[in-house]
């Protein structure tokens, strides 16, 4: 048996800023659905609360203002051995809610439940090349006002102080390392996912323990550059990218957030079994992307001469 875990369900955070976060969630395109929830169009998300809020888990004691990880798992069973393994050392509860909770070997408050997304019943982006025509005919590439939501949380990135330790615990919980940076940490990816990573760990010194970013996953790199844009259009500021990651080979596009982490876009990440051989590459800007881009205003050949941001 399996613990078929398939990816995090939603992500908790305690803010400062309830009001700059509920406008940033909105405008990056999760829906508010009530009582501080946030969804993408598969129904994982985020949860905001004021960070003195009694019913959040205890904060780690930094400045990351993530509070909790709640994992949609496939199957009671599931549940049920994950309760078994991790009853072995630590506290488990089952909540009034149902999620089994425990706090990961780092201090990383979990959640696990039977996950409640959704299909999502939605085409990847076409392209069109010639030999292999995707859209059909007619049917425009990218339009002003096409949606770019985003679809389903596609991982969370933890700063942790032993990224040895932090592995193998996630091991216990089926998770298996597709990729790693030396000296830096593991891409895992948990049993009930084909998707290259749903967590990535990377090593720190220990008061910057917390959430280095989050991000979901959109329909192709047209959605990526179209979300991205409207972003920094709204006045969001860009951190990273857009670009293309090595490892995963997911395009990516990072900004800065008012939850205290950085908040990316992804798309057409690679899928894994258990016949990939995790690669080992060396950390640093080669092997962190292909390519990297950067945004700058829209301008026309004959205009006046392009300001890069
Ligand atoms: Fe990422």
């Amino acid at each position: 048996m399996t613990m078929n875990i398939i990816g995090p369900d939603y992500l908790v955070f305690g803010v400062d800023d309830l009001e700059a976060c509920t406008q940033y969630l909105l405008d990056y395109g999760l829906s508010a659905v009530g009582d501080g929830r946030f969804e993408a169009l598969d129904g994982t998300g985020v949860h905001l609360r004021h960070r003195d809020d009694p019913s959040l888990p205890v904060a780690m004691g930094t400045a990351t203002q993530l509070r909790e990880t709640v994992y949609g798992v496939g199957d009671e069973d599931s549940l049920r051995l994950i309760e078994r393994e991790m009853s072995q050392d630590r506290p488990v509860t089952r909540g009034e809610d149902g999620i089994l909770r425990c706090i990961d070997d780092m201090g990383f408050a979990l959640g696990f439940r039977i996950s409640q997304r959704r299909d999502v019943l939605l085409p990847a982006e076409r392209s069109n090349a010639p030999g292999d025509a995707n859209r059909a005919v007619n049917l425009l590439g990218v339009t002003e006002d096409m949606a770019a939501l985003p679809r389903s949380l596609s991982h969370v990135v933890y700063f942790v102080p032993d990224s040895a330790k932090a592995e193998a615990f996630y091991a216990r919980l089926g998770f298996v390392c597709t990729d790693r940076f030396i000296g830096v940490g593991p891409f895992m990816r948990p049993a009930g996912t084909q998707d290259h990573h749903t967590l990535f760990l990377i090593q720190t010194p220990p008061f910057m323990k917390g959430v280095e970013h989050f991000t979901f996953h959109m329909g192709g790199p047209t959605e990526v550059m179209t979300a991205g844009t409207r972003l920094v259009e709204k006045g969001y500021q860009s951190f990273w990218g857009p670009g293309r990651h090595k490892l995963g080979s997911n395009w990516f596009w990072y900004f800065n957030s008012p939850l205290g982490c950085h908040v990316e876009y992804d798309a057409d990440m690679d899928l894994h079994d258990d016949s990939w051989v995790a690669r080992v590459a060396a950390p640093g800007a080669d092997n962190s992307q292909y390519f990297l881009l950067t945004h700058r205003e829209k301008w026309a050949p004959g205009g006046a001469e392009p300001k890069a941001e």
